[in-house]
């Protein structure tokens, strides 16, 4: 057994307005224990505009969830039109930020280059990135789904220290999983992730890779995240739909009392 402590993440994407958040925030901390918590630690990533929100109610009821965000631009400041900074987001007491998000990557351009650049900057301000990575369905059929993801894993960390890596967290996200209701084998999801795994030591030293957290996503939902959580090389979840819904993302936090 490994002593990476699992992490599960509610990724909302473009859903629910402050009101909503504050409620679903409140319904989440009367079905999830400290004593849950012990055992993996949570993070919500709520759209921009209800993380203040989502901030003061954490910290008021002193819930144990870590806040997130999806997304963020790399400089500190300047004229970038709708965009938000991590100097910005480090005020808010964000933990992990999420970066290379396959959404990000296919409908808004997002290069490796440029989240490499992101990964650098939530790094300057001390909170932890989240890189994504994951392969089409036609990757897949046409056997590229390693190469992809590996290269996606080289491009995104490049220039990073081994101790900054182990301090990391991966998400491994199948398109072709994400939003479909088709999750990923346990067995494939595994296989992947120790691709991801074994790319990382063969870039930044076994250390690194023994201590980076590599989450699966795609159609997590409470009735599989138990078989997926036990897999070796898988320390967590990054869940979309799913968390949009306290008892559903309460249960996946729970995924060791499942049947
Ligand atoms: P779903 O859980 O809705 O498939 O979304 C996964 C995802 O993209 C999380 O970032």
């Amino acid at each position: 057994m490994s002593d990476r402590k699992p992490l599960i993440s509610g990724n909302w994407k473009m859903n629910l307005n402050h009101f909503e958040a504050l409620k679903l925030v409140q319904e989440l901390s009367y079905q999830v224990s400290v004593d849950d918590v012990e055992e993996v630690d949570v993070s919500l990533h709520p759209p921009f505009t209800d993380i203040r929100t989502v901030q003061t109610v954490l910290e008021a009821d002193r819930l144990p969830f870590h806040l997130g965000a999806q997304h963020c631009h790399h400089e500190d400041s300047g004229a970038f039109t709708g965009e938000v900074s991590p100097a910005m987001l480090a005020k808010l007491n964000i933990s992990y930020v999420l970066a290379g998000h396959s959404e990000r990557r296919e409908i808004f351009g997002e290069s490796d280059a440029l989240i490499n650049l992101k990964v650098k900057a939530i790094l300057k301000y001390e909170m932890t990135p989240i890189l994504c990575c994951g392969e089409t369905l036609e990757e897949r059929d046409a056997g590229q789904a390693e190469a992809k993801v590996s290269g996606q894993i080289v491009a995104g960390l490049d220039g990073l220290t081994s101790e900054q890596v182990t301090n990391m967290v991966v998400a491994y996200e199948p398109i072709w999983a994400i939003g479909t209701g088709i999750t990923a084998s346990a067995e494939d999801a595994q296989g992947m992730c120790a691709v991801v795994r074994s790319t990382i030591a063969e870039t930044f030293g076994a250390d690194a890779a023994a201590g980076i957290r590599i989450q699966y996503g795609g159609s997590v939902k409470p009735n599989n995240a138990k078989e997926l959580m036990s897999q070796p090389d898988i320390d967590g979840a990054l869940v979309g739909g799913a968390c949009l819904e306290a008892d559903s993302f309460a249960r996946i936090i729970q995924y060791r009392l499942a049947e």
